[in-house]
């Protein structure tokens, strides 16, 4: 024991504008040059209640570059809630590792996970947030664009946890953002009550729109995500007629600025929210951000459990 509390990323905003930065140098420098193995001897927990193929690898090779040992926990070996509560698991795995990576269907649960454990615990996806694939997109976009200041981000779709980390990311980085949703899948209004918080007071703007035309216009990076997230196959067919008009097309992405980038944290759905094709368009950057995924968590690891941030 250090003394010292330990640290979890459950959203976005558990970072300050100032970690947020560090992360993206370190993970920038971490995609050049791998870095001396600090997690030597960790055990680190990746309990997974839902499908992955990105998070759960990129989670597994980053953690086995930085020397440490993962132990992949899937949806049907845990039995959280139904073989036992949250906060027992999240008391007993604390007494094993080091750190717990959770992928989880309520955000409460990966809440109630980081209050119980006494280990660091980062969200790998809730209903509520994504921020690990956040701070692969601000990486991405940082790559491609040099920094994320004064930029405009664009996203079309469901105001989901992809959209939330997201936009508390660009706020945080200093970009503008637009969401265009169809009516009853805006981003929460909590959500752009802390948004605007982060901004503080800077002139960043944010807007809520209908209209995915009049969101890229003048826009640098055009996102989306999938129209049915994990857990609402139910919802399905009501989804995709809610959501007709807002597919992303060549001819969308024509109306940003030149050079804009095209982001989607993949999997993809052709014919739903992207026209088929769309990920191999001259402005996608798909592949990097799955990619960045594994650089930026490595630099999340070492900073929370790794004793420094970079390299
Ligand atoms: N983008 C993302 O989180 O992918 P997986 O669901 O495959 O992990
Ligand atoms: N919004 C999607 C993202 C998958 C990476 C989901 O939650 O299923």
């Amino acid at each position: 024991p250090t003394g010292m509390e330990k640290r979890d990323l459950i959203s976005l905003t558990d970072l300050s504008h100032e970690q947020l930065k560090r992360l993206l140098v370190s993970a920038a420098a971490l995609k050049t040059q791998p870095g001396p193995p600090r997690l030597e001897g960790k055990q680190i927990a990746l309990l997974f209640q839902k499908p992955s193929l990105r998070t759960r690898v990129s989670f597994d090779v980053g953690i086995q570059q930085l020397g440490g040992h993962p132990i992949y926990l899937g949806p049907d070996e845990v039995g959280i809630g139904k073989r036992e509560p949250m906060a027992d698991v999240a008391r007993v795995l604390s007494r094993y590792v080091d750190g717990i990576v959770a992928r989880v269907f309520r955000h409460t649960d990966v809440v109630d996970l980081a209050q119980s454990a006494t280990v660091p615990v980062i969200n790998a996806l809730s209903d509520g947030e994504h921020p690990c694939q956040a701070l692969a997109d601000l990486q991405t976009i940082q790559e491609h664009k040099g920094s994320l200041e004064g930029l405009t981000v664009a996203y079309i779709g469901d105001g989901n946890n992809v959209a939330v980390s997201l936009l508390f990311g660009a706020v945080m980085a200093g970009a503008h953002f637009r969401a265009a949703s169809p009516p009853g899948y805006e981003l929460p209004e909590d959500v752009w009550k802390e948004a605007a918080r982060l901004a503080g007071s800077t002139d960043i703007r944010m807007e809520q729109m209908r209209e995915p035309e009049q969101a890229v216009q003048g826009a640098d990076v055009v996102y989306t995500d999938v129209w049915t997230s994990m857990g609402q196959e139910k919802e399905k067919e009501e989804r995709i007629a809610a959501f007709e008009g807002y597919q992303v097309t060549p001819s969308l992405l024509a109306q940003a600025r030149p050079g804009s980038l095209f982001m989607h944290p993949l999997p993809a759905h052709q014919g739903e929210e992207i026209a088929p094709g769309l990920l191999d368009h001259s402005s996608s950057v798909v592949f990097d951000q799955a990619e960045n995924r594994l650089h930026a968590q490595k630099a999340l690891l070492l900073d929370l459990l790794g004793g420094a941030s970079s390299p």
